[in-house]
């Protein structure tokens, strides 16, 4: 972990309670600071081995990339993979999607990406799958006007929720695909870890873009 302090900008959790935490911790991100200049940010949610994020940051490097995994032995196969090939602008917080707030000051993410969240089916879970109305009301404080969020997952009743979800919390959505390699979309895709796993299976995989509407 002290090998990769160059990349981590935050890790664990401030207190036991996350939910105070949300709302009483700050450590606000100077991104300034962080990255040493003035960019678009984005944020991807559970980056895995982080192999996804270190490809959207090399093709896109007039932006800056913050991930977030809560998995410490994953996010460190993600920070030496970054420390070992680059690119320069990713930065890694080993914390749970839910004190956010902490540390990502309002209206400050242009793109947040959902690649193969965990579906979390069992009706008591629902609270903690990464697009339930406790989290899209997170993700509209951290999102600047318009911003938007990109959600891949192989679960078509994962993907139904998450869409109906969208529009109940103030999101509109587009380019919503059932399957997303045979699509126009397929191009441009950035296949992840998981991603590649479901896809050798032949499982297809949705995707779509909600975009945060004016109040
Ligand atoms: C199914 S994996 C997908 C990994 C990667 N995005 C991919 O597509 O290959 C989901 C990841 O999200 C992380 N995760 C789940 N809930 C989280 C939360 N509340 N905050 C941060 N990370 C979370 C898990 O630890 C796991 O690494």
């Amino acid at each position: 972990m002290e090998a990769c302090a160059a990349v981590l900008v935050a890790r664990g959790k401030p207190c036991k309670n996350l939910k105070e935490a949300a709302e009483t911790y700050r450590a606000l991100l100077d991104y300034a600071q962080v990255f040493g200049r003035s960019a678009p940010v984005e944020l991807e949610i559970g980056c895995g081995n982080g192999a996804f994020i270190a490809q959207l940051a090399r093709r896109c490097p007039e932006r800056d990339f913050l991930a977030v995994e809560v998995c410490t032995n994953v996010v460190l196969t993600a920070m030496e993979r970054v420390m070992r090939e680059g690119p320069s602008n990713v930065r890694f917080l080993n914390i749970p999607a839910e004190i956010l707030p902490c540390y990502i000051a309002e209206h400050s993410i242009g793109r947040i990406y959902l690649n193969f969240s965990t579906p979390l089916p069992e009706a008591g879970r629902e609270k903690q799958r990464l697009t339930s109305d406790r989290f899209l009301a997170i993700y509209r404080r951290l999102l600047c006007a318009g911003g938007e969020i990109v959600q891949k997952t192989d679960s078509v009743d994962f993907f139904n929720y998450s869409l109906r979800k969208f529009r109940e919390n103030g999101f509109a959505v587009k380019d919503v695909t059932y399957d997303l390699h045979a699509s126009e979309y397929a191009q441009e895709n950035i296949v992840t870890e998981y991603e590649a796993n479901f896809a050798a299976k032949g499982i297809p995989i949705c995707r779509a873009v909600a975009v945060l509407q004016a109040e």
